[in-house]
């Protein structure tokens, strides 16, 4: 079932957005060589506990930590770990956050020390590709626009679309219903509603598309060792456009 939200819940829903965009820019000034994603999953129980605020992910089937930390190769459910993160290091920061029994969803890719031109490309090709999904998420159109526009981009520039990993409802729960492909064609799959909040998160590769899961049955990572990033926002469709629940204000 697909529910379309109440204004009281999209109201919790944006203020455990508004919070988890806050600690996202807290992560960012952490980001220096000789951090460990543990020491930033630390950070991030230690920051939404001292808001009132519960880590969704811990617990969510199984999983063990507040965070997800993807590094490099890792495309997403990357486990936090005690290594040293080294300059030049992409990491990707996921995290659900509830404040309230409201729910908000985003990850953010962050490079160690300084980018170079190769890795900043990357990172602005994939943060533009899902600002060009979000413009597609408007009442009237379907899934398949958003797909579209961010694998026609994304392609364009000579990366690729993760395609075993998808954005999603949200709302009570972590994961509802629609899946919301970061490929696919214009004018095809459900028609968007008022009222719908959706995650769009596209992961997007240096080289091939194609993913495999780690023995931890959690991490996936490219098939190739290119590298991946990500962005996530949570968003609500409104009949005036889409609404960024997690906004940075970063543009
Ligand atoms: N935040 C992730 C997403 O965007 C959800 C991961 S669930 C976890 O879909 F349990 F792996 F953390
Ligand atoms: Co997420």
């Amino acid at each position: 079932m697909i529910t379309r939200k109440s204004t009281r819940e999209i109201t919790m829903m944006k203020e455990a957005g508004t919070l988890l965009a806050s600690c996202h820019k807290e992560i960012a000034k952490l980001m220096k060589p000789g951090i460990t994603t543990t020491e930033i999953d630390q950070f991030v129980e230690n920051f939404l506990a001292e808001h009132g605020a519960i880590p969704e992910q811990k617990g969510y089937n199984g999983y063990k930590y507040a965070t997800c930390a993807s590094v490099n190769d890792e495309i997403c459910h990357g486990f936090p770990r005690d290594e040293k993160l080294q300059a030049g290091d992409i990491v990707t920061i996921d995290m659900v956050v509830n404040l309230n029994g409201g729910l908000a969803d985003s990850a953010w890719t962050y490079v160690v020390g300084d980018a170079d031109e190769k890795t900043q490309r990357l990172l602005d090709v994939t943060k533009t590709s899902l600002y060009k999904g979000i413009e597609q998420a408007q009442v009237g159109n379907r899934i398949g626009d958003i797909g579209h526009a961010i694998q026609t981009y994304a392609e364009s520039e000579g990366y690729s679309v993760v395609r075993d990993f998808t954005g999603h409802g949200i709302g009570p729960s972590i994961h509802e219903k629609p899946h919301i492909p970061h490929y696919g064609e214009a004018g095809k799959g459900l028609r968007l509603k008022e009222g719908m909040v959706v995650t769009i998160e596209p992961m997007i590769n240096e080289g091939a598309w194609q993913s495999k899961m780690d023995m931890n049955n959690w991490t996936a990572r490219t098939i190739d060792g290119s590298r991946s990033a990500q962005f996530e926002h949570t968003i609500v469709i409104t009949k005036n456009g889409p609404l960024i629940l997690t906004d940075q204000d970063d543009e």
